[in-house]
C-alpha cells in the first residue's frame, strides 16, 4: 500500500497561469511568477501542480486555443523558464501536470491555415469539414458549447468547419491517423521535458459521429440554460470510438513511466465510469465533478459518494474536485463556513483530490464589471462567463496583493486587504491553515490517502460520517452541513482523539463514546 503509485497518493493544485503570479509587471501571471510562488505549494503541502495551457496563443479562449503545441507564450515566458519552473518543481518534489489542449487548435495554427487555403489541401483532412444543408445553412444542428453553432462558413472553399467551442476554435479531425500521431508526438515533446503528466482538455469530444447526426432536442431546456442544453449532444460527442483514442494517448505517456492522464470529462456517472477505459486502459482519472453538480445537503452527498465508489471499475481509482476555471467557486456556491466542510470533506474521501488555486484562501464570487468582462463565454452569453472564478491569487495587503506591480487583467476580489496568504498563513483559525492542515493530515495517515471507505450510518439528516481504514488504523471523519450543533453517537467500547476540527482548536481532545459537533463543523477523529 504504501508503494502506491504518486499520483494516487498524492493531491493536484490547479494554477490558472494568468492568476497566480505576474513576474514581469504586465498584470498577467507568467511562468517565473508560478516558480517564485513553488515554495508556496510545498509549504501548503501538495503533490502536483496542474497549469492550465500556456502555449503560444492568440488567446481567443485565454490559452485553450493553441497555436502551437509544442511551444510557450510569450507573455508566460519562454521554453526555458518552463525547464526552469519544472527543475525547481521537482527538487521541491512537486510533479509538473500540463494541460493538454488535443479537441481543437487556434484558427491561428498553421495546420488550420493549410487546411482552409483549399479542398485539396493536405492538411484539409486534419479538421472538420462538411458541405452546407439542403437550405444552405450548418450542415447539422450541433451547436457551440458558447452559443450559437458549431458550423461556420469558409466563403472561400465553401464548406463549413466544426468547433465545438469558439469558431476560432476549430476542431481537429481525430479520425486522421495523421492527426494522432501529431499530437503524441506533442505529448513525447513534453514528456522528454520532464512533465510528469497531463489534464486532457474536453476528452470526451475527441471523437464526432461518423455521419453527423443531429443531436436529439431535449425535453428539460429552459431559457436560463446555456444554448449548448438545447439538445443532448450523443453524437457531437462521447462516441465510444474515443476510448481507443485515450488509450492510444495513455500508452504514449506510460511509455515514460508513471505519468498521469486526467481527462477532463462532463457526463453522468455511468458514461463517466467508461473512460476507465476497456481493463483500465483510458483515462488514468477522468475528472469527477460530482461534488460540484450535486446540491449541497448531506443526504445528496452520501448518496453521491456510495453510487460513485459502486460505479467504479475493478482497480478504478476515484477522484474528486470542488472547483475550477469554469465553475463558480466553491466558497460562492456554499459560502465560507461550508466551505470548510467541503475542504474536509475534499481531502478526506478517497481518491485523489485536486484543489482549485484560491480556494485555500476561501476566494468567493469575485464582482466582474462589465468593461472588465474578459471571458468570450460571458460575452456570447451573458451570465455564463467564468471571469469571477480567475480572478488573481492574493498574495499579501497592498493595492495589488502582491500578484502585480500593474493593474492585474482581472480585479483583485474586494477583500483582498485581509484575505490573502500573508493574512491568513499563520492565524490558527484560517481556511488556509485549515487546507495546510487537512493535507498533513493525509500525509501522516495513510488511511486518508490509500485507506478504504465506509459511510457511518447515524440517522442524523444534517451529518455526513464515514470511516476509512487500512491495517488497524481506522479515522471517522463527521461532518455538519448545517448549522445546529448535534451529539453524535460513537461506541461506547472505542476512545477517540480529535485530529483536526474544521473550525481550528480541539485538536488533542479525547474521550469515549458520545462527542458533540457544534454547527457547521467538521471533525476528523482516530478510534482506537
Ligand atoms: C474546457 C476548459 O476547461 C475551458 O476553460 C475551455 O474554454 C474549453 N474546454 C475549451 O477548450
Amino acid at each position: 500500500m504504501t508503494e502506491t503509485v504518486w499520483w494516487k497518493r498524492g493531491t493536484v493544485y490547479q494554477v490558472y497561469p494568468r492568476s497566480f503570479q505576474d513576474s514581469n509587471g504586465d498584470g498577467v501571471g507568467d511562468l517565473a511568477g508560478i516558480t517564485r510562488r513553488l515554495d508556496y505549494l510545498a509549504w501548503l503541502g501538495v503533490d502536483a501542480v496542474w497549469i492550465s495551457p500556456v502555449y503560444p496563443s492568440p488567446m481567443a479562449d485565454y490559452g485553450y486555443d493553441v497555436a502551437d503545441y509544442c511551444g510557450i507564450d510569450p507573455l508566460f515566458g519562454s521554453l526555458s523558464d518552463f525547464d526552469e519552473l519544472v527543475a525547481q518543481a521537482h527538487r521541491r518534489k512537486l510533479k509538473v501536470i500540463l494541460d493538454f489542449v488535443p479537441n481543437h487548435t487556434s484558427i491561428a495554427h498553421p495546420w488550420f491555415t493549410e487546411a482552409r487555403a483549399s479542398r485539396e489541401n493536405p492538411r484539409r483532412d486534419w479538421y472538420i469539414w462538411r458541405d452546407p444543408g439542403p437550405d444552405g445553412g450548418p450542415p447539422n444542428n450541433w451547436l457551440s458549447n458558447f452559443g450559437g453553432p458549431a458550423w461556420t462558413l469558409d466563403p472561400a472553399t465553401g464548406q463549413y468547419y466544426y468547433h465545438a467551442f469558439l469558431r476560432e476554435q476549430p476542431d481537429l479531425n481525430w479520425r486522421n491517423p495523421a492527426v494522432r500521431a501529431a499530437m503524441y508526438d506533442a505529448l513525447r515533446f513534453w514528456l522528454e521535458r520532464g512533465v510528469d503528466g497531463f489534464r486532457v482538455d474536453v476528452i470526451w469530444h475527441l471523437i464526432k459521429d461518423d455521419s453527423f447526426r443531429d443531436n436529439p432536442a431535449n425535453p428539460h431546456f429552459a431559457e436560463h440554460l446555456p444554448e449548448i442544453n438545447r439538445f443532448h449532444q450523443v453524437y457531437s460527442a462521447d462516441r465510444p470510438e474515443v476510448l481507443d483514442v485515450i488509450a492510444e494517448m495513455r500508452a504514449v505517456l506510460r511509455a515514460y513511466g508513471e505519468r498521469v492522464l486526467i481527462g477532463e470529462i462532463y457526463l453522468p456517472l455511468e458514461r463517466l465510469m467508461a473512460y476507465y477505459g476497456p481493463d483500465l486502459s483510458g483515462a488514468d482519472m477522468p475528472f469527477n465533478f460530482q461534488l460540484i453538480q450535486t446540491p449541497w445537503r448531506a443526504d445528496a452527498v452520501q448518496e453521491l459518494v456510495e453510487n460513485y465508489e459502486a460505479g467504479l471499475p475493478e482497480g478504478g481509482w476515484p477522484n474528486w474536485v470542488l472547483g475550477n476555471h469554469d465553475q463558480p467557486r466553491i466558497s460562492a456556491r456554499i459560502g465560507e463556513e461550508q466551505a470548510r466542510i467541503a475542504a474536509m470533506l475534499l481531502l478526506t474521501l478517497r481518491g485523489t483530490p485536486t484543489l482549485y488555486y484560491g480556494d485555500e484562501l476561501g476566494l468567493g464570487h469575485v464582482p466582474i464589471p462589465p468593461e472588465r468582462v474578459r471571458d468570450p463565454w460571458e460575452l456570447n452569453e451573458p451570465g455564463h462567463g467564468r471571469d469571477p472564478e480567475r480572478t488573481p491569487m492574493q498574495w499579501e495587503p497592498g493595492p495589488r496583493a502582491g500578484f502585480s506591480t500593474a493593474e492585474p487583467w482581472l480585479p483583485l476580489s474586494p477583500d483582498h486587504e485581509t484575505r490573502n496568504v500573508e493574512c491568513l498563513q499563520d492565524m490558527p483559525g484560517s481556511i488556509l491553515t485549515l487546507y495546510r492542515r487537512l493535507l498533513a493530515l493525509r500525509r501522516e495517515h495513510p488511511a486518508l490517502a490509500v485507506g478504504s471507505y465506509r459511510t457511518l450510518a447515524l440517522g442524523l439528516p444534517d451529518i455526513l460520517a464515514y470511516e476509512r481504514s487500512v491495517g488497524d488504523a481506522r479515522l471517522r471523519v463527521i461532518l455538519n452541513f448545517g448549522t445546529a450543533a448535534h451529539e453524535i453517537p460513537l461506541p461506547e467500547s472505542e476512545t477517540w482523539t480529535v485530529l483536526l476540527s474544521s473550525r481550528g482548536g480541539r485538536a488533542g481532545e479525547r474521550g469515549a463514546g458520545r462527542t458533540v459537533l457544534g454547527g457547521a463543523e467538521g471533525l476528523i477523529l482516530m478510534q482506537s
